[in-house]
């Protein structure tokens, strides 16, 4: 087993360093240019300095962080060419549609493809109140619809946004280009199949990009965005993880056509698959975030009864020196508990062993302070409050 990984520098590695431009330079004024006439090269070079420079726009209740928003939009005003759409798939109380609609509306060179599509099926769900009460928003009952008030608050965008109450489970979208594809709403085996199987052959190649929300995440279902990444690895370049966030961003440099697409069911991934998968994985993120996926990959293996490699996995994950955080730790025993072959595994109950494993493991080792993934976490968690609620913002304010 390679543990490299902990050591690794906190400067993020991609798997494969980029040896041709990223996105196509800046051209005609039909093509995806900066601000100032820089390339999206220029862009990414530069988005340091616009994380820190950017503020959350008012009324961008969301569960996404300032840094990702300031990627979204900046992608939007500097980057976007309007070869394609933009599509944003889970966009909850719109957070991440309104910033993309801010870089839009500032961006006067793409002529064309000039829509957002943002997509949810805008019901409530009780694991929503904790961020719409952080944001002070309107209560919901479980069930209700919140699609009137996501529509009208993006209303100030006109046309720039179309705010679709769609089930990705069984929507087909048009066949239109996508020039950017920011998905969050992977949180199933069977929604991750449906969205790449729908949406990943209408991605340009070479030119579109693809923003996996959850990737730095450490829920089970998240090894979703990190074992098709890797199966489709053919087609993406990693382009950029958006700093203490989960979001990591890939170029399409291949396109897809429906009979390349390879299986995609959680039991076509061996053991030895898994191994690889997360050795490219975990290189796409930045190092005090590897462990989330490190998480991701146990609940994976536990999940689809691979006790062996779980159990080799967990004892990797509990010799390392660096303790977890509560809530991890949590996920690491729900994961256990909810493995059948691990209660079947031998005689006795290797559950209560593992578990007491963990509870050792979680005494030895103090709490990570709240710095690098752990405030990503509280990222994801809790930056839904945005500032307080004021005018509608001008669409074509920045
Ligand atoms: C974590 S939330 C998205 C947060 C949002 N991107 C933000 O930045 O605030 C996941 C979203 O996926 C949506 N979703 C889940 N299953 C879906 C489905 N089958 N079709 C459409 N949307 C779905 C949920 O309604 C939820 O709003």
């Amino acid at each position: 087993m390679n543990w490299s990984f902990w050591k690794k520098p906190s400067l993020i590695a991609p798997p494969s360093s980029p040896t041709v431009p990223l996105l196509s330079r800046a051209g005609s004024s039909r093509e995806g240019v900066g601000r100032a006439g820089r390339s999206a090269e220029d862009w990414l070079t530069a988005l340091p300095r616009g994380y820190r420079k950017y503020k959350r726009p008012a009324r961008a209740y969301g569960m996404t962080s300032r840094n990702e928003l300031c990627f979204l939009e900046t992608y939007a005003r500097d980057v976007f060419t309007g070869q394609g759409k933009i599509v944003d798939l889970g966009c909850w109380y719109g957070a991440t549609t309104l910033s993309l609609a801010r870089g839009l509306a500032a961006n006067t060179r793409a002529l064309n493809h000039r829509t957002i599509q943002a997509i949810d099926l805008f019901e409530w769900r009780p694991w929503m109140d904790e961020s719409a009460r952080k944001a002070s928003l309107p209560r919901y009952l479980p069930g209700q619809s919140f699609y009137e008030d996501v529509k009208q608050l993006l209303r100030p965008f006109g046309s720039l946004v179309s705010v679709e109450k769609r089930d990705l489970l069984e929507y087909v979208p048009p066949p239109e280009p996508i020039e950017l594809l920011f998905i969050d709403a992977m949180k199933s085996w069977d929604l991750a199949q449906k969205i790449i199987s729908s949406f990943f052959p209408l991605l340009i190649a070479g030119k579109s990009c693809v923003v996996q929300q959850d990737f730095a995440w450490y829920n089970s279902v998240i090894a979703t965005n990190h074992l098709l990444m890797w199966r489709l690895r053919d087609h993406f370049q990693w382009m950029h993880h958006v700093p203490n966030s989960c979001s990591v961003a890939f170029l399409c440099t291949k396109g897809f056509t429906a009979s390349e697409m390879p299986s995609l069911s959680p039991d076509s991934f061996t053991v030895e698959m898994v191994e690889e998968a997360y050795d490219y994985c975990r290189n796409c993120v930045s190092s005090d975030m590897q462990i989330v996926l490190e998480i991701a990959k146990l609940g994976f293996l536990l999940s689809q009864a691979h006790v062996r490699a779980a159990h080799q996995q967990m004892e990797r994950l509990a010799a390392s020196t660096r303790g977890l955080p509560e809530h991890m730790l949590e996920e690491v025993r729900r994961a256990v508990r909810g493995c059948p072959a691990a209660k079947a595994e031998s005689a006795g109950d290797p559950v209560v062993t593992w578990l007491a494993e963990i509870e050792a493991w979680a005494s030895t080792k103090p709490a990570p302070k709240r710095r690098g993934f752990f405030r990503s976490w509280r990222a994801k968690e809790s930056t839904c409050a945005a500032p307080s609620p004021v005018a509608l913002p001008d669409p074509k304010a920045r």
